[in-house]
């Protein structure tokens, strides 16, 4: 066989090279030394089977007697690239100094670490939003929904825990705090007439303070143990489709929203387990039926563990978000809301957390009702209090809005629910992969979740319920595997959590979950979280700066999403314009058309970050929004 040249033009019948270039068994070797030494195929220490990852459990001779082992848990960080190591070099040698500065903001998890003062960047408070389009809904609101926000006495602006969401200038190399206030106050600025006061000055009447808004505090961290910085160059590693180039550029998937991408370990663990463990989950049948089964009880138990839950047969295995909540309307709901009964969501929901419910109480004749927001996007508590009666069986909420970002106040509407006796199903599909979930902590009787958007496979999901409302809970499909025992006039039904897995299910990517949860323990979910607000800082302080830019959403405490629309453009063309130059944004809806419809518009441009995102990356979005901007004055 004839090795190819490495040569633009292949050079006929023969293999030596040009004379210039080496010849082909040089390049041959040079690049099997290059392949080599990549991350992805470096043998690291702490492997157990001592071959290289990646590819080294697949297909290689087992031992007599010893069944094949899956891969590392986590290996793809942990034990191939230094993802924790202080700061690792760029591909162009550069330090990242995102990564060099992060954590340098204290958003809902505690104190600034690695700081070495806190120097803030007063940036300027968002201007209001326009005010809302007063759709007087007597059905679904109690009195105003959602026209001039107010102060709520007694309502921390921060709800989950009252810590400021803070961010250092000069982690994102930024003017210091001087020249930027002057910078941001000064005129041509994205700060529009009558916009609000800057940082430090008090919170605007409306509570809505911008989230990076207020000064930064020293920080106290560090030496306590606080986790150590995020590597966001050695965790970019463990993704491969990151190397994909689209338009000839280098993709920027900023789309972690609609789906986050999958490291080398949660595909290696798919492909592990279609080559070694692939069998139905029937344990007593045979050796594969006994790996599958453990395989998937094991993701089961890296579930429960992950979200806090008591037990594994609080966790229920389904495709997604949607199903999880189509589950819980359709078991719990339909047992236990009536003619009569109100149930609550609020303003920011997705439609997978309206529509079911509006489909029960369509069914039984119940009432939805809804929560609004305030100008910023956050909840209005004080409205939450009104609606949340002895009436309400259920309230449905989000954690995380997959359309503004809001973080909202889950203990406090849960705390609310509880007192009047009603059950909380908190929607934590775009909360997950953002912040750490306790459902023990948050006391919810239901939470659900996406495999896909923590880095796990598509068509995998979550249920959690507590367990004395999944023992009472009827079925909601019939089938294999839900059963105890059948005869032609009656059927008894397994316990939970197989009462609500009729059929064959999606065992490969509840493995893969698995290994998913196993690959964000490994970075820290904490790590993950204060990178994340670091970089969501910076991303809404640039698109701040471009005349032109409204944001959609700008609550005291967001998650990853910096929704905006531009003065002049539709969204599908900016959408195209960053696509032209590989950036990968959602436009469109997003699945929530009444929030949108709240801000006034149909559609948003939706940057949504992940950990693996980078500074450049956030500068290449802005500068693209900076041209399209410029062009259309
Ligand atoms: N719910 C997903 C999104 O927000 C699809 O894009």
């Amino acid at each position: 066989m004839t090795t190819p040249t490495l040569t633009s033009k292949p050079v006929a019948g023969a293999e030596t090279a040009p004379a210039g270039l080496p010849d082909v068994a040089s390049l041959a070797r040079l690049a099997g030394e290059f392949f080599a030494a990549l991350p992805t195929s470096a043998a690291p220490a702490g492997v157990s089977n001592g071959l290289p990852l990646g590819l080294s459990h697949l297909g290689g001779p087992s031992q007599a007697g010893t069944p094949p082992q899956p891969p590392e848990p986590a290996l793809a960080v942990g034990a191939r690239a230094p993802a924790l190591a202080p700061v690792a070099q760029t591909q162009t040698g550069q330090p990242d100094r995102f990564a060099q500065a992060a954590p340098a903001v204290a958003p809902r998890l505690g104190p600034l670490q690695g700081v070495p003062e806190g120097q803030a960047a007063s940036a300027q408070a968002h201007a209001p939003a326009a005010p809302a389009a007063a759709t007087a809904s007597p059905f679904y609101f109690l009195g105003d929904e959602g026209g001039a926000a107010r102060a709520y006495p007694g309502v921390a602006a921060s709800p989950a825990g009252g810590a400021e969401d803070r961010v250092d200038a000069r982690a994102f190399g930024l003017p210091g705090e001087d020249t930027l206030r002057a910078l941001l106050a000064g005129p041509g600025t994205a700060r529009g007439a009558g916009a609000p006061a800057l940082a430090r000055d008090p919170a605007p009447p409306s509570g809505a303070r911008f989230y990076f808004a207020e000064p930064a505090p020293v920080p106290t961290g560090g030496a306590a143990g606080g986790p150590p910085p995020l590597d966001v160059n050695a965790v970019r590693r463990d993704f491969p489709i990151l190397r994909e180039r689209v338009n000839g550029k280098p993709l920027v998937w900023f789309d972690n929203a609609a789906t986050t991408h999958k490291p080398q370990a949660v595909i290696d663990r798919l492909a592990y387990f279609y080559a070694h463990e692939n069998s139905n989950i029937h344990r007593a049948a045979h050796e594969l039926a006994a790996r599958a089964t453990d395989a998937y009880e094991a993701a089961r138990d890296k579930v429960r563990r992950f979200i806090g839950a008591a037990s594994t047969e609080e966790i229920v295995f389904v495709r997604g978000a949607t199903e999880a909540i189509n589950l819980v309307a359709r078991t719990w709901g339909a047992q236990n809301v009536g003619a009569g009964d109100e149930i609550v969501v609020s303003h920011l929901e997705h439609h997978a957390n309206i529509v079911p419910w509006q489909q029960l109480a369509a069914e039984k004749g119940a009432t939805l009702r809804v929560i609004p927001v305030d100008d910023s996007g956050q909840l209005r508590l004080d409205e939450a209090r009104r609606l949340i009666t002895g009436r309400v069986r259920i309230v449905a909420l989000t954690q995380v809005s997959n359309a503004l970002g809001t973080v909202t106040p889950v203990r406090e509407i849960v705390a609310m629910a509880h007192a009047v006796g009603a059950r909380v199903l908190v929607d934590g599909a775009q909360s997950v992969s953002h912040l750490r979930v306790d459902v023990r902590q948050l006391d919810a009787d239901f939470f659900v979740f996406s495999g896909h958007k923590i880095f796990g496979p598509t068509g995998i999901g979550v249920v959690y319920g507590k367990r004395e409302l999944l023992e009472h809970m009827p079925p909601w499909q019939g089938g294999g595997n839900m059963i105890a025992d059948v005869t032609f006039e009656r059927t008894l039904y397994q316990p939970p959590p197989n009462r609500f897995e009729a059929g064959t299910g999606n065992i490969a990517d509840a493995v893969g979950l698995g290994a998913a949860l196993d690959y964000v323990e490994r970075i820290g979910i904490d790590n993950i979280g204060h990178y994340e607000h670091a970089l969501l800082a910076y991303a809404t302080q640039g698109l701040l700066s471009v005349p032109g830019v409204r944001l959609i959403g700008t609550a005291a405490d967001k998650a990853s999403v910096a929704s905006f629309v531009l003065r002049g453009y539709t969204t599908e063309e900016v959408g195209r314009a960053l696509n032209q130059e590989g950036v990968a944004v959602r436009t469109g809806h997003h699945c929530a058309q009444p929030i949108l419809r709240r801000f006034g518009v149909e559609t948003t441009v939706r940057p949504s970050l992940a950990f693996y995102n980078t500074c450049e990356e956030v500068d290449l979005l802005v500068a693209v929004v900076r041209r399209l901007a410029g062009a259309r004055r």
